[in-house]
C-alpha cells in the first residue's frame, strides 16, 4: 500500500484540514494507507479519534513522515523550512501559487518532490472535480456576506414593526466570480438589497438570476483567456473607480472579490471614495491576500477610516473550516483518483489535468512560466 500523510497546517490562522474522515474510505479504495499528523483536523472539528475510528493512524511529526511517506497533502503552500523538511521524492498536493513562492518551488525541486498545485488546475469541465479554487471561493463568498452582516451596525433585511420600518441594507459586490456570486446569494438570503459589478459581461445574467441588480458601467474591458478576467489598463481602472464611486457612497456594505489570476488584485476603491461612505459602513475585501481591491486594506486586519470599517479578509474559507475542509478534501480525493492507479502513484502522468497542475517533478520545475521566472532571478 502507498502511504499518504495528512499534514497539520503550521500557520496558526489556518483552520482547514486537507482530508476529512468521511473521505478515508475513498482513499482506502485507491489503495492508500493514511497517516494523519496529530491534531491536523482539530481546528476543523475533526479530532484525531474520528480519523482513527475511520481507519487512519495518527502520529506526531517527525514520526508521521518517517516511514516511506509517498504522498503528502495539505492546504496552504509550505514555507521554505517546511518544504526543506519534507521527505525527498515524495508527492505533495496543496495550494501553491508558484509565481509568489519561487524560493519554495526551488526547495521542492531540489528535494526531488513532485508537486501538484490546485492554483494551476485548468478551467475545463473535466477538471471541475479538482477545482479547489472554486470550492474554497464559494466558502469565502458565503463568509464575506456573513462577516459584512456581523460588522454592520444595522440589520440586513427590511423590518416592518410597530416602532417603524427599517429599510434593507444596501450591499454592493464588486467582482461576480465564484466568491462574488456566493456573497450575492448569501446577502440576498439575509434580505439585503444587492447590486454587483464585474468586467466579464456574462456575469450580469448570473447576478440577475440571484436577485441582484447588475450595475452596468458601459465600459469595454479587455477579455482574458480561459474564462478568466484579464488585467485592465490603468486608464480603465481609473474610469471604473470614477463610475462606481456613487454606488459605493450609497452602499452600507461593499464586498470586493475582484481578482486576476497570477496578478495583484485590481485597485477598485480609493481612500477618497472610502471617505464618501457613510460612517458605520463596511468594506469586506476578499482580495486582501493579493494586495486588496481597496487602497486602505491590510490583510488580516480591520482598519477604521473616518467611521468606515475596512476588513482585510484574505483567508475567509478558514473561518468556515468544517465546510471548506469537506469541499477541499473531496477535491483532494478526486485528484488522487487521477494520480493513484492500482495503489501506486503514477510517476509520469499523461493526464492533461495532472500535467497542468504539476509544478515540480524529477528535480525540475515543470511549470514553464515558473521555470522562466526562476531562470530570470538570481537564486
Ligand atoms: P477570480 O477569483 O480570478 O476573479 C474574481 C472575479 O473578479 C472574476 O469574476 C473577474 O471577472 C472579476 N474581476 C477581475 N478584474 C475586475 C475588475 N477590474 N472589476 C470588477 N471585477 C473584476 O475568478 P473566479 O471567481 O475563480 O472565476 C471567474 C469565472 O470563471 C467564474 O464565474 C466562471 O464563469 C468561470 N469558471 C469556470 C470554471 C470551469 O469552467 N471549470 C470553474 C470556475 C470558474
Amino acid at each position: 500500500m502507498t502511504r499518504l500523510v495528512v499534514l497539520k497546517e503550521i500557520d496558526p490562522v489556518e483552520r482547514r484540514v486537507a482530508v476529512v474522515p468521511a473521505d478515508l474510505p475513498r482513499l482506502d479504495d485507491l489503495g492508500l494507507e493514511v497517516v494523519v499528523e496529530r491534531g491536523a483536523g482539530e481546528s476543523a472539528g475533526h479530532p484525531d479519534s474520528e480519523y482513527e475510528l475511520a481507519g487512519a493512524s495518527v502520529a506526531p511529526l517527525p514520526e508521521a513522515l518517517d516511514k516511506a511517506a509517498a504522498v503528502l497533502v495539505k492546504v496552504r503552500p509550505p514555507n521554505e523550512a517546511e518544504a526543506g523538511a519534507l521527505p525527498q521524492h515524495a508527492t505533495l498536493i496543496c495550494f501553491l501559487p508558484p509565481a509568489t513562492n519561487l524560493p519554495v518551488v526551488g526547495k521542492l525541486r531540489d528535494r526531488g518532490i513532485t508537486t501538484y498545485s490546485f492554483d494551476l488546475a485548468p478551467r475545463i469541465s473535466r477538471a471541475q472535480s479538482v477545482d479547489a479554487l472554486s470550492s474554497q471561493a464559494s466558502a469565502s463568498g458565503y463568509e464575506a456576506a456573513i462577516l459584512a452582516a456581523r460588522r454592520l451596525g444595522q440589520m440586513m433585511p427590511m423590518l416592518m414593526t410597530a416602532a417603524g420600518t427599517i429599510p434593507p441594507a444596501k450591499v454592493f459586490v464588486m467582482g461576480a466570480g465564484v466568491a462574488g456570486l456566493q456573497a450575492i446569494a448569501t446577502a440576498r438570503r439575509l434580505g439585503a438589497s444587492v447590486s454587483a459589478f464585474d468586467i466579464r459581461p456574462e456575469a450580469s445574467e448570473e447576478v440577475r438570476s440571484l436577485g441582484g441588480r447588475f450595475v452596468d458601467l458601459a465600459l469595454e474591458a479587455t477579455r482574458g483567456a480561459g474564462g478568466y478576467a484579464a488585467e485592465q489598463s490603468e486608464e480603465f481602472l481609473r474610469k471604473q473607480q470614477e463610475l462606481v464611486a456613487t454606488t459605493i457612497a450609497d452602499s452600507d456594505a461593499v464586498i470586493t472579490t475582484a481578482a486576476v489570476p497570477g496578478r495583484p488584485a485590481p485597485r477598485l476603491i480609493s481612500a477618497a471614495t472610502v471617505e464618501t461612505m457613510k460612517p458605520g459602513s463596511v468594506i469586506v475585501d476578499v482580495a486582501a491576500a493579493s494586495g486588496g481591491n481597496c487602497e486602505l486594506t491590510r490583510d488580516g486586519e480591520e482598519v477604521l477610516h473616518q467611521g468606515v470599517l475596512i476588513v482585510g479578509a484574505g483567508n475567509l474559507a478558514s473561518e468556515v473550516p468544517k465546510s471548506a475542509s469537506a469541499l477541499y478534501s473531496r477535491n483532494v480525493s478526486n485528484l488522487l483518483a487521477l494520480l493513484v492507479k492500482d495503489g501506486r502513484v503514477v510517476t509520469q502522468p499523461e493526464d492533461e489535468v495532472l500535467m497542468s497542475m504539476c509544478v515540480t517533478a524529477g528535480g525540475q520545475v515543470r511549470h514553464e512560466p515558473t521555470r522562466a521566472a526562476m531562470e530570470g532571478t538570481a537564486e
